[in-house]
């Protein structure tokens, strides 16, 4: 029953059965002093709910009675005499939501007194109508592979009552789901808007070859769906589940080079959903994407395309809405350009020059004319034909040389040449594909027979010591051979190379063509170690081959050798870095790891640690082994990095270093405990269900999340004086359970557990305190009060908790207020925002 203003809620007053003025009835309504002078009133009633009496109008002289008149309908009315304004029946908000009355008090003859007053009833609704749908069944269609939450159809419920209540608010839900394949469901419904939309699932499984018809039951309830007691109404919706439209084309081959008329339509894509935009986008980063699509859905090449550039492209074509989200997931486009026989023979030379030995007999290969074509290779576009055109001179005769004509390998025709007729002869050969033919110029040179041997200067240059640490490319030997055959030609060029002695190309000779001088260098490092010396023999021949009779001997041979000295290398280890992971919790002397080096002089090799700042390890010396020393701990630290070193037995200046890593992994070791961040307090005196939160923690690794519980310990009456309620996975409320707190510190015995394999349980004892407030969440708390709790100490604790907090949170705008007792015992309030103070403690 509420009486404010004029505003007189009257929802509470037991209805009358039938409405009879009894003084006996009256009479309570006159205790509530629902009765006064006749005004303007404003009456605020629930529909239904039967007849019942609203107010009492009293009669001033020289009235009698009141006169009433405008919406009564039938059941509003004032008794005349007794001004009582009553409700006989029941108001219907859906029916008509205000009802005006216009009063006036009359005196005997009539004749208004006073008024008229505006009697205004205004009637409130009650959740009276259950919500329906405008549809006994609904049917919608569904494209296969639609968006997820993209709705394709709707239910739609109404409710009579009142829009503006939570008796009209109605909220959607699936109720079943027919038939369910899958844990989740495969449709959603917004329970607001009543759309109806795939899930994720749905978007992906959903398939008219597989189930082509779901039914859903989906209900509708009002009071927003929050309470049991809401009205519901459901409905079946029959989806039909279609093929998608949207679908890639398969690959699209375009023939380059094309003379149509461009842009070519080269295929057609067509969104489930109408009205789309579509769009196109590259796949790869190109200059330009020389494809289109219209707003149709119409796919096109917009240029002649050049395999030999590019030859195939993948692109996106994508369907939008009109703000530019994706409709569909974009479809890949794969586009194959094919070859025509665009492209002509290419010799790779400008000019291929040849020489050919004066008696070299018909038959000899004397070189290749090399040319390509872009075209695509292993088709006949791309496929080559050689012939010679023409030969410059011709002397002694025409066709001195043959040329075959799929390989372009050059020969000499029937007979040898001679320098005497001609000691140069110009070809033009002729290479074709199908369409295209070029000319590649090629120049053959008629050289002295190769009848002279290279001989070597010397056939033993002796030896030389080098250190194994010679750097790769230091030339070791200059050496000599001279052949007395034509200069400049390949009959008189020597190719130096190693015979005997060098199988893994330690060495390279390398050769200066103008003087025949070779260079021997160190190809790849030496290593005392696996290949002390060499015994290297190099030959020296011509690239032209000999003339019949003349063979290379041993004159061509010298023979060279090389020592390789040791140089005194530190240890090497196996790898740089030697990681392992541990459980923190194993004992002293566990063998962690063993670290191996060796030294390459094959001395023997100690072991030492260095670095380790937590004397966490130790190293056995001669084996690597390495044990713990002490317990580890993961919460100190969870990557112990530190360093070992391997030093020559013999020579300690000879040392190595390698990383040694440890992981520690995660063993629950730690106990939960209270985060005591923030004092925990109650304002006194306690109400009882008052609640705060409370935070556990815990150092130990938490499994992707922690997750403690709480609960309280049975002893010191906690349980009788105390609750505690889950509020997430790390806090928890904590309320007093009565009334009955003193001002004093309270010990909590809190048990907590975590999540840890397997759980560790901590018990602790929170202190609350129950203090006095000064406003909402701010304690009032005297110190140093005689025979009183907390004591001294307590409270000075209490208040170093509560000045760390005020540090924290003066920004935050709360206000803690404190009093200090004066020496002599009198109490003297003094506020803690004290300016001083203030300072002092931010
Ligand atoms: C109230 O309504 C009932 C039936 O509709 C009628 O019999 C009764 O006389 C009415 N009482 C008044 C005070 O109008
Ligand atoms: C309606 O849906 C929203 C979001 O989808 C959700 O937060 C809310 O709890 C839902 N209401 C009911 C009554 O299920
Ligand atoms: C297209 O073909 C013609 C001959 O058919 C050729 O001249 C032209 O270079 C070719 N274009 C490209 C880009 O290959
Ligand atoms: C050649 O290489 C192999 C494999 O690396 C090695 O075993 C051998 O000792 C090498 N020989 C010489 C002469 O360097
Ligand atoms: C190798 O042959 C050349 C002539 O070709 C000759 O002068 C030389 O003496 C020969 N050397 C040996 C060792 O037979």
């Amino acid at each position: 029953f509420v009486w404010g203003g004029s505003r007189h809620l009257l929802c509470c007053l037991p209805p009358t059965p039938s409405l009879s003025f009894s003084q006996a009835t009256w009479l309570n309504l006159e205790g509530l002093s629902v009765s006064g002078p006749l005004k303007d009133m404003d009456f605020f009633v629930q529909e239904g709910g039967g007849p019942r009496i609203l107010h009492q109008f009293t009669l001033e002289p020289p009235a009698v009675s009141f006169r009433t008149s405008g919406e009564k309908d039938g059941i509003i009315d004032i008794e005349a005499k007794s001004g009582i304004l009553y409700i006989n029946g029941s108001l219907d908000w859906e029916t008509k939501q205000v009802h005006k009355l216009q009063v006036e008090s009359v005196n005997g003859s009539g004749s208004t007194v006073d008024g008229p007053y505006t009697v205004t009833i205004h009637v409130e609704d009650i959740n009276d109508n259950p919500p329906e749908f405008n549809q006994t069944k609904y049917s919608g269609v569904v494209r296969q592979n639609s968006r997820p939450g993209k709705p394709f159809m709707y239910v739609y419920a109404t409710d009579r009552d009142d829009p503006s209540t939570l008796h009209a608010q109605l909220s959607y839900s699936i109720l079943h789901h027919f038939p369910k394949y899958f844990e989740e469901m495969l449709f959603q419904i917004d329970n607001v808007t009543g759309a109806i939309s795939p899930t994720k699932t749905g978007s992906y499984y959903l398939d008219p070859l597989k189930q082509d018809t779901f039914t859903l039951v989906v209900s509708v309830k009002d009071m927003g769906g929050t309470t049991t007691n809401a009205f519901a109404n459901s409905v079946d919706v029959v989806i039909t589940v279609m093929e998608s439209l949207w679908k890639a084309p398969s690959t699209i081959y375009i023939k380059e080079n094309s003379t149509e008329v461009h842009p070519v339509n080269i295929t057609k894509v067509q969104s489930n959903e109408p009205g789309v935009i579509y769009d196109i986008f590259e796949k790869e980063k190109l200059p330009r994407l020389p494809f289109s699509i219209s707003k149709d859905g119409d796919v096109y090449v917009t240029q002649p395309l050049d395999r030999e550039e590019k030859d195939t492209y993948t692109f996106f074509v994508v369907s939008k809405d009109s703000t530019g989200e994706l409709v569909e997931k974009p479809l890949q486009i794969q586009v194959i350009v094919e070859d025509i026989n665009d492209n002509p023979p290419v010799c790779q030379q400008d000019l291929t020059v040849l020489e050919v030995q004066e008696n070299e007999q018909g038959g000899s290969n004397i070189g290749t004319v090399l040319a390509t074509d872009m075209d695509q290779e292993n088709t006949p576009n791309s496929r080559l034909r050689y012939h010679i055109q023409s030969q410059e001179p011709e002397n002694p005769s025409k066709n001195l040389f043959y040329i075959q004509q799929d390989t372009g390998t050059l020969q000499l025709a029937g007979r040898s040449l001679s320098k005497r007729e001609s000691a140069k002869y110009n070809l033009k050969v002729l290479v074709t594909d199908q369409q295209f033919q070029t000319i590649c110029d090629v120049e053959i040179h008629v050289i002295d027979i190769n009848d002279q041997i290279p001989i070597f200067e010397k056939s033993d240059y002796g030896s030389v010591t080098l250190a194994e640490n010679t750097p790769i490319g230091t030339v070791i030997l200059e050496i000599q051979a001279t052949d007395r055959d034509e200069p400049a030609t390949g009959s008189s060029l020597i190719i130096y190379q190693m015979k005997e002695g060098d199988p893994n190309n330690t060495f390279i000779i390398e050769t200066d063509a103008e003087t025949n001088r070779g260079f021997v260098k160190i190809n790849k490092a030496l290593d005392f170690e696996t290949m002390p010396e060499y015994n290297l023999v190099i030959n020296a021949t011509n690239p032209e081959p000999l003339v019949s009779g003349v063979e290379y001997n041993s004159s061509s041979l010298a023979a060279f050798n090389v020592l390789v000295t040791n140089v005194d290398e530190p240890p090497v280890f196996q790898k740089p870095v030697f990681k392992t992971e541990v459980s923190e919790d194993i004992p002293v002397n566990t063998l962690v790891m063993t670290v191996e080096a060796y030294d390459p002089e094959g001395d023997s090799v100690r072991y030492s640690l260095e670095g380790d700042a937590r004397k966490w390890l130790k190293i056995d010396s001669a084996t690597g082994q390495v044990y713990t020393a002490s317990l580890l701990d993961r919460e100190t630290e969870e990557v112990y990095s530190i360093e070992v070193v391997a030093t020559e037995q013999k020579n300690a200046a000879q040392k190595s270093k390698a990383f040694l890593v440890l992981h520690l992994s995660d063993v629950n070791d730690n106990h939960p405990q209270i985060a005591t961040d923030n004092p925990t307090f109650f304002c006194y005196p306690v109400s009882g269900g008052e609640r705060t939160l409370i935070q556990a923690i815990d150092a130990d690794e938490q499994f992707f999340y922690s997750r403690f519980t709480f609960s309280l310990a049975n002893e010191m009456n906690a349980r009788n004086n105390w609750e505690i309620s889950k509020y997430n996975a790390t806090h928890a409320y904590l309320s007093p359970k009565h009334a009955n707190f003193e001002e004093k510190v309270y010990d909590v015995p809190i048990i907590l557990n975590d999540n840890g394999k397997p759980p560790l349980e901590n018990k602790v004892n929170l202190k609350v305190s129950i203090c006095k407030c000064s406003s909402e969440n701010s304690c009032f708390i005297e110190i140093d009060r005689q025979h009183s709790r907390p004591s001294v100490g307590l409270a000075i604790g209490i208040l170093l908790a509560v000045l760390i907090v005020i540090g924290k949170r003066i920004l935050a705008g709360v206000f803690w207020h404190m009093k200090q007792k004066e020496k002599k015992g009198k109490s003297q309030p003094k506020d803690a925002k004290d300016n001083a103070e203030l300072n002092r403690l931010t």
